[in-house]
């Protein structure tokens, strides 16, 4: 065995103040200390084994250790696995006809990048280089884009969101100025309305306000509107249709290329290979990430033929964004998607475990609202369900009672803290991995508020 693969495995919980005192971590929510993974399980420095309903940031669509995922990450490392952006490779060839057969028919030409704020910015540049004379960004309330300097300013990490100023809000000097508009949080509005369950309402107050900002909000033209077509770490917020393509009208009648960052919400976690596919709503650019390459780092954007695209003059390029081992794996995760009709799995286990939740909602007072498409799941928790006040304490709770019960649950939202419990399991989970998440679910429910659901 490999000298240092053997010192990893022989790493010893008593060994850890020796070497936690070299670490800064400048985010992320703190959680177990993970060893290994296997299928949609991942075990701890004690060897206790969870189900992962993160998949670690969403990322691994296949779960943990997939061997024919990992067989072909073995054979193209012993062929290459960095060759710089400029010369012209194999993989990357593939992978841009793949990504161009998925996505929607417009969607053809490939950037590949890598991370995500900086995937974001490549967008963003797209954007200037097909609208120069216009300056302005606009993005939504609750959004999240990156931790880059110019996606700070384009996230609620750059706001006041969580009540004081910390974190990205620390940042907004440095960061682009964005516009930012409401966006529809159906569940709890931005503002006042005449019925709370009124969706119609809620759409149309957020498209006229984005009309008025664009009108009179903005010093000179809007360049580019940011927006996930899914509000993911913002809460699970799903948008209808009729927003999504109101969205799009606006941008059309004002000359303003319209962004999708589709970090979250592409390669299957909706049953679909992307958001666009999903709603019949088209994006201008698309911005890719995470699952990607199933684990392995990997960004890139996709344009339409509409728009103009870079030209080979450094206006953004990247010493990583060329990995032959990430591309493999990307290839293989969608030939593994294709050939298992893994979309499918999702669509079906997706809605029995949706309905699972709608079962316990109706015998639970904090479960609030159960946002669900496909893997994208999100439990909002409040105190009271008539008042609907967010419930984060109960909701930290859960994850961290869930720990305790083996499941690693994720959490997000923006208001003063995190009341959206997230159930995002890797796409291959099947239904009777479903069953045991809503059983853990159902336990950690009883732990945390005494509720028999
Ligand atoms: C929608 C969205 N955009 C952008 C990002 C930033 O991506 P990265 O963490 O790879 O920089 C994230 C990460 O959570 C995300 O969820």
């Amino acid at each position: 065995m490999d000298s240092i693969i053997k010192k990893i495995l022989d790493f010893k919980k008593e060994d850890i103040p020796e070497y936690e005192p070299y670490l800064m971590l400048g985010g992320g929510t703190p959680g177990v200390n993970l060893i290994k993974g296997e299928n949609v399980y991942v075990y701890d420095i004690d060897d206790k084994k969870y189900i992962d309903c993160t998949s670690q940031s969403w990322a691994l669509h296949l779960g943990y250790a997939h061997p024919e995922l990992n067989q072909a990450v073995k054979e193209q490392i012993d062929y290459s696995n960095h060759f710089h952006t400029g010369f012209y490779t194999v993989p990357r060839y593939l992978l841009a006809k793949k990504l161009a057969e998925i996505f929607p028919e417009k969607m053809n030409r490939v950037l590949f990048t890598i991370g995500g704020g900086a995937t974001i910015e490549a967008a963003l540049k797209v954007a200037i280089l097909n609208r120069p004379k216009a300056h302005n960004f606009i993005s939504l309330y609750g959004a999240y884009h990156g931790t880059s300097f110019m996606t700070t300013g384009a996230s609620h990490t750059g706001t006041m969101a969580s009540g004081k100023y910390h974190g990205g809000a620390d940042l907004a000097h440095f960061s682009q100025n964005f516009i930012r508009v409401p966006a529809p949080y159906y569940y709890r509005p931005y503002f006042e309305v005449t019925n709370k369950d009124d969706k119609d309402e809620v759409d149309r107050r957020c498209l006229e306000a984005l009309e008025m900002q664009i009108k009179y909000g903005s010093t000179g033209p809007v360049c580019a509107l940011l927006m996930e077509p899914l509000q993911a770490s913002g809460g699970q917020i799903i948008f209808s249709k009729n927003y999504l393509q109101g969205v799009r009208d606006i941008c059309n009648r004002n000359n303003i290329i319209l962004i999708w960052d589709c970090i979250q919400t592409a390669f299957g976690r909706m049953g679909t290979w992307s958001a666009a596919e999903y709603y019949g709503v088209t994006p201008d650019i698309m911005v890719l990430g995470k699952s990607m390459g199933a684990g392995y780092p990997i960004n890139a954007i996709v344009i339409s033929d509409d728009i103009e695209g870079v030209k080979m003059d450094g206006i953004d390029l990247h010493t990583f964004g060329n990995n032959q081992v990430s591309q493999v794996a990307s290839l293989k995760m969608i030939e593994i998607i294709e050939r298992d009709n893994i979309l499918g799995n999702v669509n079906s286990v997706g809605a029995f475990i949706r309905g699972g939740l709608l079962e316990m909602q109706k015998k639970s007072d904090h479960i609030g609202d159960v946002r669900a498409i496909g893997f994208h799941i999100g439990i909002e928790f409040v105190k009271d369900r008539e008042t609907r006040e967010p419930d984060y304490k109960g909701c930290t709770a859960m994850r961290d009672k869930g720990f305790k019960n083996a499941v690693i649950f994720g959490v997000g939202g923006t208001g003063q803290g995190k009341a959206v419990l997230k159930i995002k399991p890797p796409l291959i989970t099947t239904k009777e991995q479903g069953a045991e998440i809503l059983d853990k679910f159902r336990k950690t429910i009883k732990d945390v508020y005494g509720e028999n659901v």
